[in-house]
């Protein structure tokens, strides 16, 4: 029979009056008179230990012992602790590893630097709060599996060492010893080999997917990431959507007892901008923008009268009862500028103007006819003008600064939104090209089919992101499935044919044999997992996370190598 071990934080009083044996990191130690009282952890929890004297070794904090002793009642039962009731009397313990020094206390309350947490991320591995986000990393991943397994769904892995898949990053490439000038590329999704699984037949493939993108890094992003990879063949948006919805609902109740109520809002995407400035906007407060251009159409401020007259916008959102300080302002308009554009707010008492940074530029009584019209009694109102675009990205900033600031979401609050009805491509000013706003796998819609090529302003995307609290954590569409509509969209973004065949023969030689039509979604795991934990970044919920500029602290990678190997992959150092 398997003779499981007995963990400390599962030692009970059900265990009361037996001599067991347990195993464990000390945690504490606290020395009174002629005894020492010892807290040994392992990840079920803590369990307190008597020792009288009877051990012939130093005694360090994070030492791995083994003791052996009996249960009993604690004279003081501590109710914060599952092992709160009893103790375990030693009557031997044996130092299994012992620990020196750790350079900062393994322990829930204690706060260290980053970077020192990141090198030793073993150490800050073993503190029970990091700890517990991990294995609800496992259960949660097992969850999803299981759900997709039981109905029907086939894990198939797919390559690491493959070719460019674009997702918009720069690619991570591995010389190879087979030949000078050849690469390979570490897949940005596995976008590609999932629909050829498609094409393969097994109509419902999902993966547990590492990814890897070269791009600027944020609290939501690392260089290597985790995806739940789905794709189904003889499906629409609307299947899903549902599938997707389900799945969260399941998985949610199943690991965290929460009730998803379902289906999850949907909005297309020129109102998530129009009224929150995001594609990914946080719908757990409002603060929604409103068109204000109509109330300044008489202005005698110069920069509005110029506003006006080239037909842009004045903007502006609503802060209900917060009357917004100077400094925090500043830091509200600093995100605006950044998107572009400055900002100005105003304060109201009983719909009367109390702060107007403008002066006479603008007259007291056209702000109260604002607060008139939409009922703002009392509050702050920040508004910005210019070209519509900048104005809504501008102000979907602030508005998101503004609940930093003022905290006005409720942190419990799970509001997931999926945004439709995408552009099918975005341009890039800096290129000035246009490139797939998704990837170039994705449908254009039915009305754009014959027309995507020569209106890409206005060309749709059967497309479909998943946002949660303003976080994009997920992102899938209808695909290409006609040889002629993909060599199109190929062109569209500006690939010459011999590109198109170098970098996607093999997929549009696919095309020939028989297609069904498919699509599918990827979650970004660690960003759902990041706000599931409540974490602020993903770093927490990943095991071995790379710093902000894309290091590994504890590996100290990436790192020179051997000017050998450097020969044997035909590379040279400029
Ligand atoms: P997309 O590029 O939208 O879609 O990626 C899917 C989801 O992955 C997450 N994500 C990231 N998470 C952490 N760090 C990163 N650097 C990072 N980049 C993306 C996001 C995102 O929503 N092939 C398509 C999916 C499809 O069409 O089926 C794709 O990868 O949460």
């Amino acid at each position: 029979m398997l003779n499981e071990n007995i963990y400390c934080g599962c030692v009970t009083e059900k265990l009361l009056d037996q001599t067991i044996e347990i195993n464990g990191w000390i945690r504490k130690i606290r020395k009174m008179g002629a005894i020492t009282f010892l807290d040994i952890a392992d990840r079920y929890g803590i369990v307190q230990v008597i020792l009288k004297n009877n051990y012939h070794f130093e005694l360090t904090r994070e030492s791995v012992v083994n003791i052996k002793g009996k249960v009993v009642l604690r004279k003081n039962p501590n109710k914060d602790l599952a092992t709160g009731k009893i103790e375990i009397v030693a009557t031997n313990i044996t130092l299994l590893s012992k620990a020196k020094v750790t350079p900062f206390v393994v322990d829930d309350n204690f706060v260290a630097f980053e970077d020192v947490l990141l090198k030793h991320r073993y150490l800050d591995l073993r503190r029970s709060v990091v700890q517990k986000k991990i294995i609800f990393r496992s259960k949660f991943i097992h969850a999803l599996s299981n759900y997709l397994i039981e109905k029907d769904f086939i894990h198939i892995e797919t390559p690491i060492l493959a070719k460019p898949t674009p997702e918009g990053a720069r690619d991570y490439l591995v010389p190879t010893r087979n030949g000078k000038n050849m690469f390979y590329a570490l897949p940005q999704s596995p976008q590609i080999f999932k629909q050829l699984l498609m094409v393969a037949g097994f109509l419902k493939y999902f993966q547990i997917a590492k990814c890897f993108r070269d791009e600027d890094l944020r609290a939501d992003r690392q260089p290597e990431f985790t995806q739940l990879d789905i794709e189904m063949s003889f499906i629409d948006e609307d299947k899903i959507m549902s599938i997707v919805e389900d799945l969260l609902k399941t998985t949610l109740k199943k690991t965290m007892g929460i009730a998803l109520n379902t289906p999850f809002m949907r909005m297309k995407y020129e109102q998530a901008m129009n009224f929150y400035g995001s594609d990914k906007p946080d719908l757990r407060y409002d603060l929604k923008l409103v068109d204000l251009t109509s109330f300044f159409q008489n202005s005698d401020f110069n920069a509005i009268k110029k506003n006006i007259a080239e037909k842009q916008v004045i903007k502006g959102f609503f802060v209900n009862d917060i009357i917004i300080t100077n400094s925090n302002f500043e830091q509200i308009n600093k995100y605006g500028i950044d998107k572009g554009l400055p900002s100005f707010y105003f304060t109201f008492k009983n719909k009367k103007c109390l702060f107007n940074p403008l002066g006479k530029k603008i007259e007291k009584k056209n702000l109260e006819n604002i607060c008139q019209k939409f009922n703002f009694e009392n509050g702050s109102l920040i508004i910005s003008y210019g070209p519509l675009e900048e104005v809504n990205e501008a102000l979907g900033a602030c508005r998101i600064k503004v609940n930093d600031l003022y905290k006005i979401a409720n942190d419990n609050n799970l509001c997931f939104v999926w945004i439709i009805d995408w552009p099918l491509f975005e341009y890039n000013k800096q290129e000035k090209t246009f490139v797939a706003a998704h990837h170039p796998f994705t449908s254009p819609a039915k009305e754009s089919l014959a027309t995507f090529t020569t209106d890409k302003v206005n060309a749709k995307a059967r497309a479909y992101d998943l946002v949660l609290n303003g976080y994009e954590i997920g992102g899938g569409s209808i695909r290409i499935t006609d040889f002629d509509i993909q060599q199109r969209m190929f062109e569209a973004i500006n690939l010459t044919p011999k590109q198109i065949q170098a970098k996607f023969g093999y997929l549009l030689d696919a095309f020939k044999y028989g297609v069904p039509p498919h699509g599918g979604i990827a979650l970004g795991l660690d960003r759902l997992i990041m706000l599931l934990t409540k974490s602020s970044s993903i770093k927490e919920i990943i095991a071995f996370p790379k710093n902000s500029h894309g290091i590994d602290l504890m590996l100290n990678a990436p790192s020179q190598t051997d000017p050998k190997n450097l020969d044997d992959l035909f590379v040279k150092i400029k």
